[in-house]
């Protein structure tokens, strides 16, 4: 049996999107299929399928974020994007609002509230079919090509997309995520950079690796430094009403030290491979939360004193009128 979530999805596909090659309307058949350019769009559990599968990304961040107990304690002390996320949502967060959230991944249950329609896009169906059972409506779409009427949305949210985001496509997603945006709207943004501290100063030591575990591991294929990205925005007709660098030194979550240096980097200095084998040490323990917290704890409140471009940046802006 349906539950209504999913019974909303099927009728609503055709009044929900369209086509996003041609921004003409969509027909339902057995598929989508543009009344225009006539391009037929299949439909999987219910997830419109607007662009190509990515192997790459298919299986990678399908998880959702979830809003368990420890999570939201966690969040509210120590998770600056969602605590900017919530600052660029203000009161709004519990109005009906539509909210879009580009690059979804598994879905975030902090951006559904009660009243507000949230919308997914990703190019993961494996992922999708996770954020279908937050949000109510998700499609597999690129940024660059969105399945929206213009004018659609009060606030476009973003954790770690624009970092994925091929150099020479990033104005093209800009110009659609300010074409969907109403008057008024906002966008919230955690954006992965090209950093100016001492972690991304020692793993350029040595390109190969940095290749390897800073730029393919995840997908970072378009990092900028968080200077170009804000001239970036500027340039595509956004005001930047604040923009904050996080993440800026060496306290950061001991998960991120495994992931990005627990390999060949290791064997390069003897300090970082003692920190590393003792953090894989304590996560055996299940002791890495507690320790990251304190780590974390430190790291966040030194954030407020770092330069723009030390560390990935959280941005929130509106549209000018240009
Ligand atoms: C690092 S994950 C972030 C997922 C989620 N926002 C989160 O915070 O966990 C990046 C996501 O962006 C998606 N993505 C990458 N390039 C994209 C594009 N051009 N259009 C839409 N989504 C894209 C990937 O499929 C992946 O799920
Ligand atoms: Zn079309």
């Amino acid at each position: 049996m349906k539950n209504d979530n999913e019974t909303k999805v099927v009728n609503d596909l055709t009044k929900i999107f369209i086509c996003p090659y041609c921004k003409e309307e969509l027909k339902k058949n057995k598929e989508l299929i543009c009344s225009n350019c006539k391009r037929n769009f299949h439909i999987t559990d219910n997830i419109p399928q607007f662009t190509d599968i990515d192997e790459f990304y298919e299986e990678k961040f399908i998880k959702p974020f979830r809003a368990s107990i420890i999570s939201k304690i966690y969040a509210m002390l120590l998770n600056p994007r969602l605590q900017y996320t919530n600052k660029v949502l203000g009161k709004d967060k519990n109005k009906n609002v539509k909210i879009l959230d580009l690059g979804c991944g598994g879905g975030n249950y902090f951006f559904k509230k009660e009243n507000s329609e949230v919308y997914g896009i990703d190019l993961s169906v494996t992922a999708l079919k996770s954020a279908k059972t937050i949000y109510d409506y998700v499609a597999q779409a690129d940024a660059k090509h969105l399945p929206f009427e213009g004018n659609h949305f009060d606030y476009i949210l973003s954790w770690d997309l624009f970092g994925h985001i091929p150099f020479e496509e990033k104005d093209s997603v800009l110009k659609e995520i300010r074409r969907v945006m109403k008057n008024k709207a906002k966008i919230g943004m955690f954006i992965e950079t090209d950093q100016q501290n001492d972690i991304y100063t020692f793993a350029k030591r040595y390109p190969e690796l940095y290749q390897k575990y800073f730029i393919e591991q995840d997908g970072h294929i378009g990092l900028e430094s968080s200077t170009k990205v804000i001239e970036r925005f500027e340039k595509n007709g956004f005001k930047i009403i604040f923009a904050k660098p996080l993440y800026t030194n060496l306290f950061i979550p001991t998960a991120e030290y495994i992931k990005r240096f627990n390999n060949e980097y290791k064997e390069k200095s003897t300090k970082l491979k003692f920190f590393i084998n003792l953090f894989v040490f304590l996560k055996k323990l299940k002791l890495n939360y507690p320790i990251s917290f304190l780590i974390e704890f430190v790291g966040r409140k030194l954030d407020g004193f770092s330069k723009l471009d030390d560390g990935p940046i959280f941005l929130c802006c509106e549209k000018t009128n240009q």
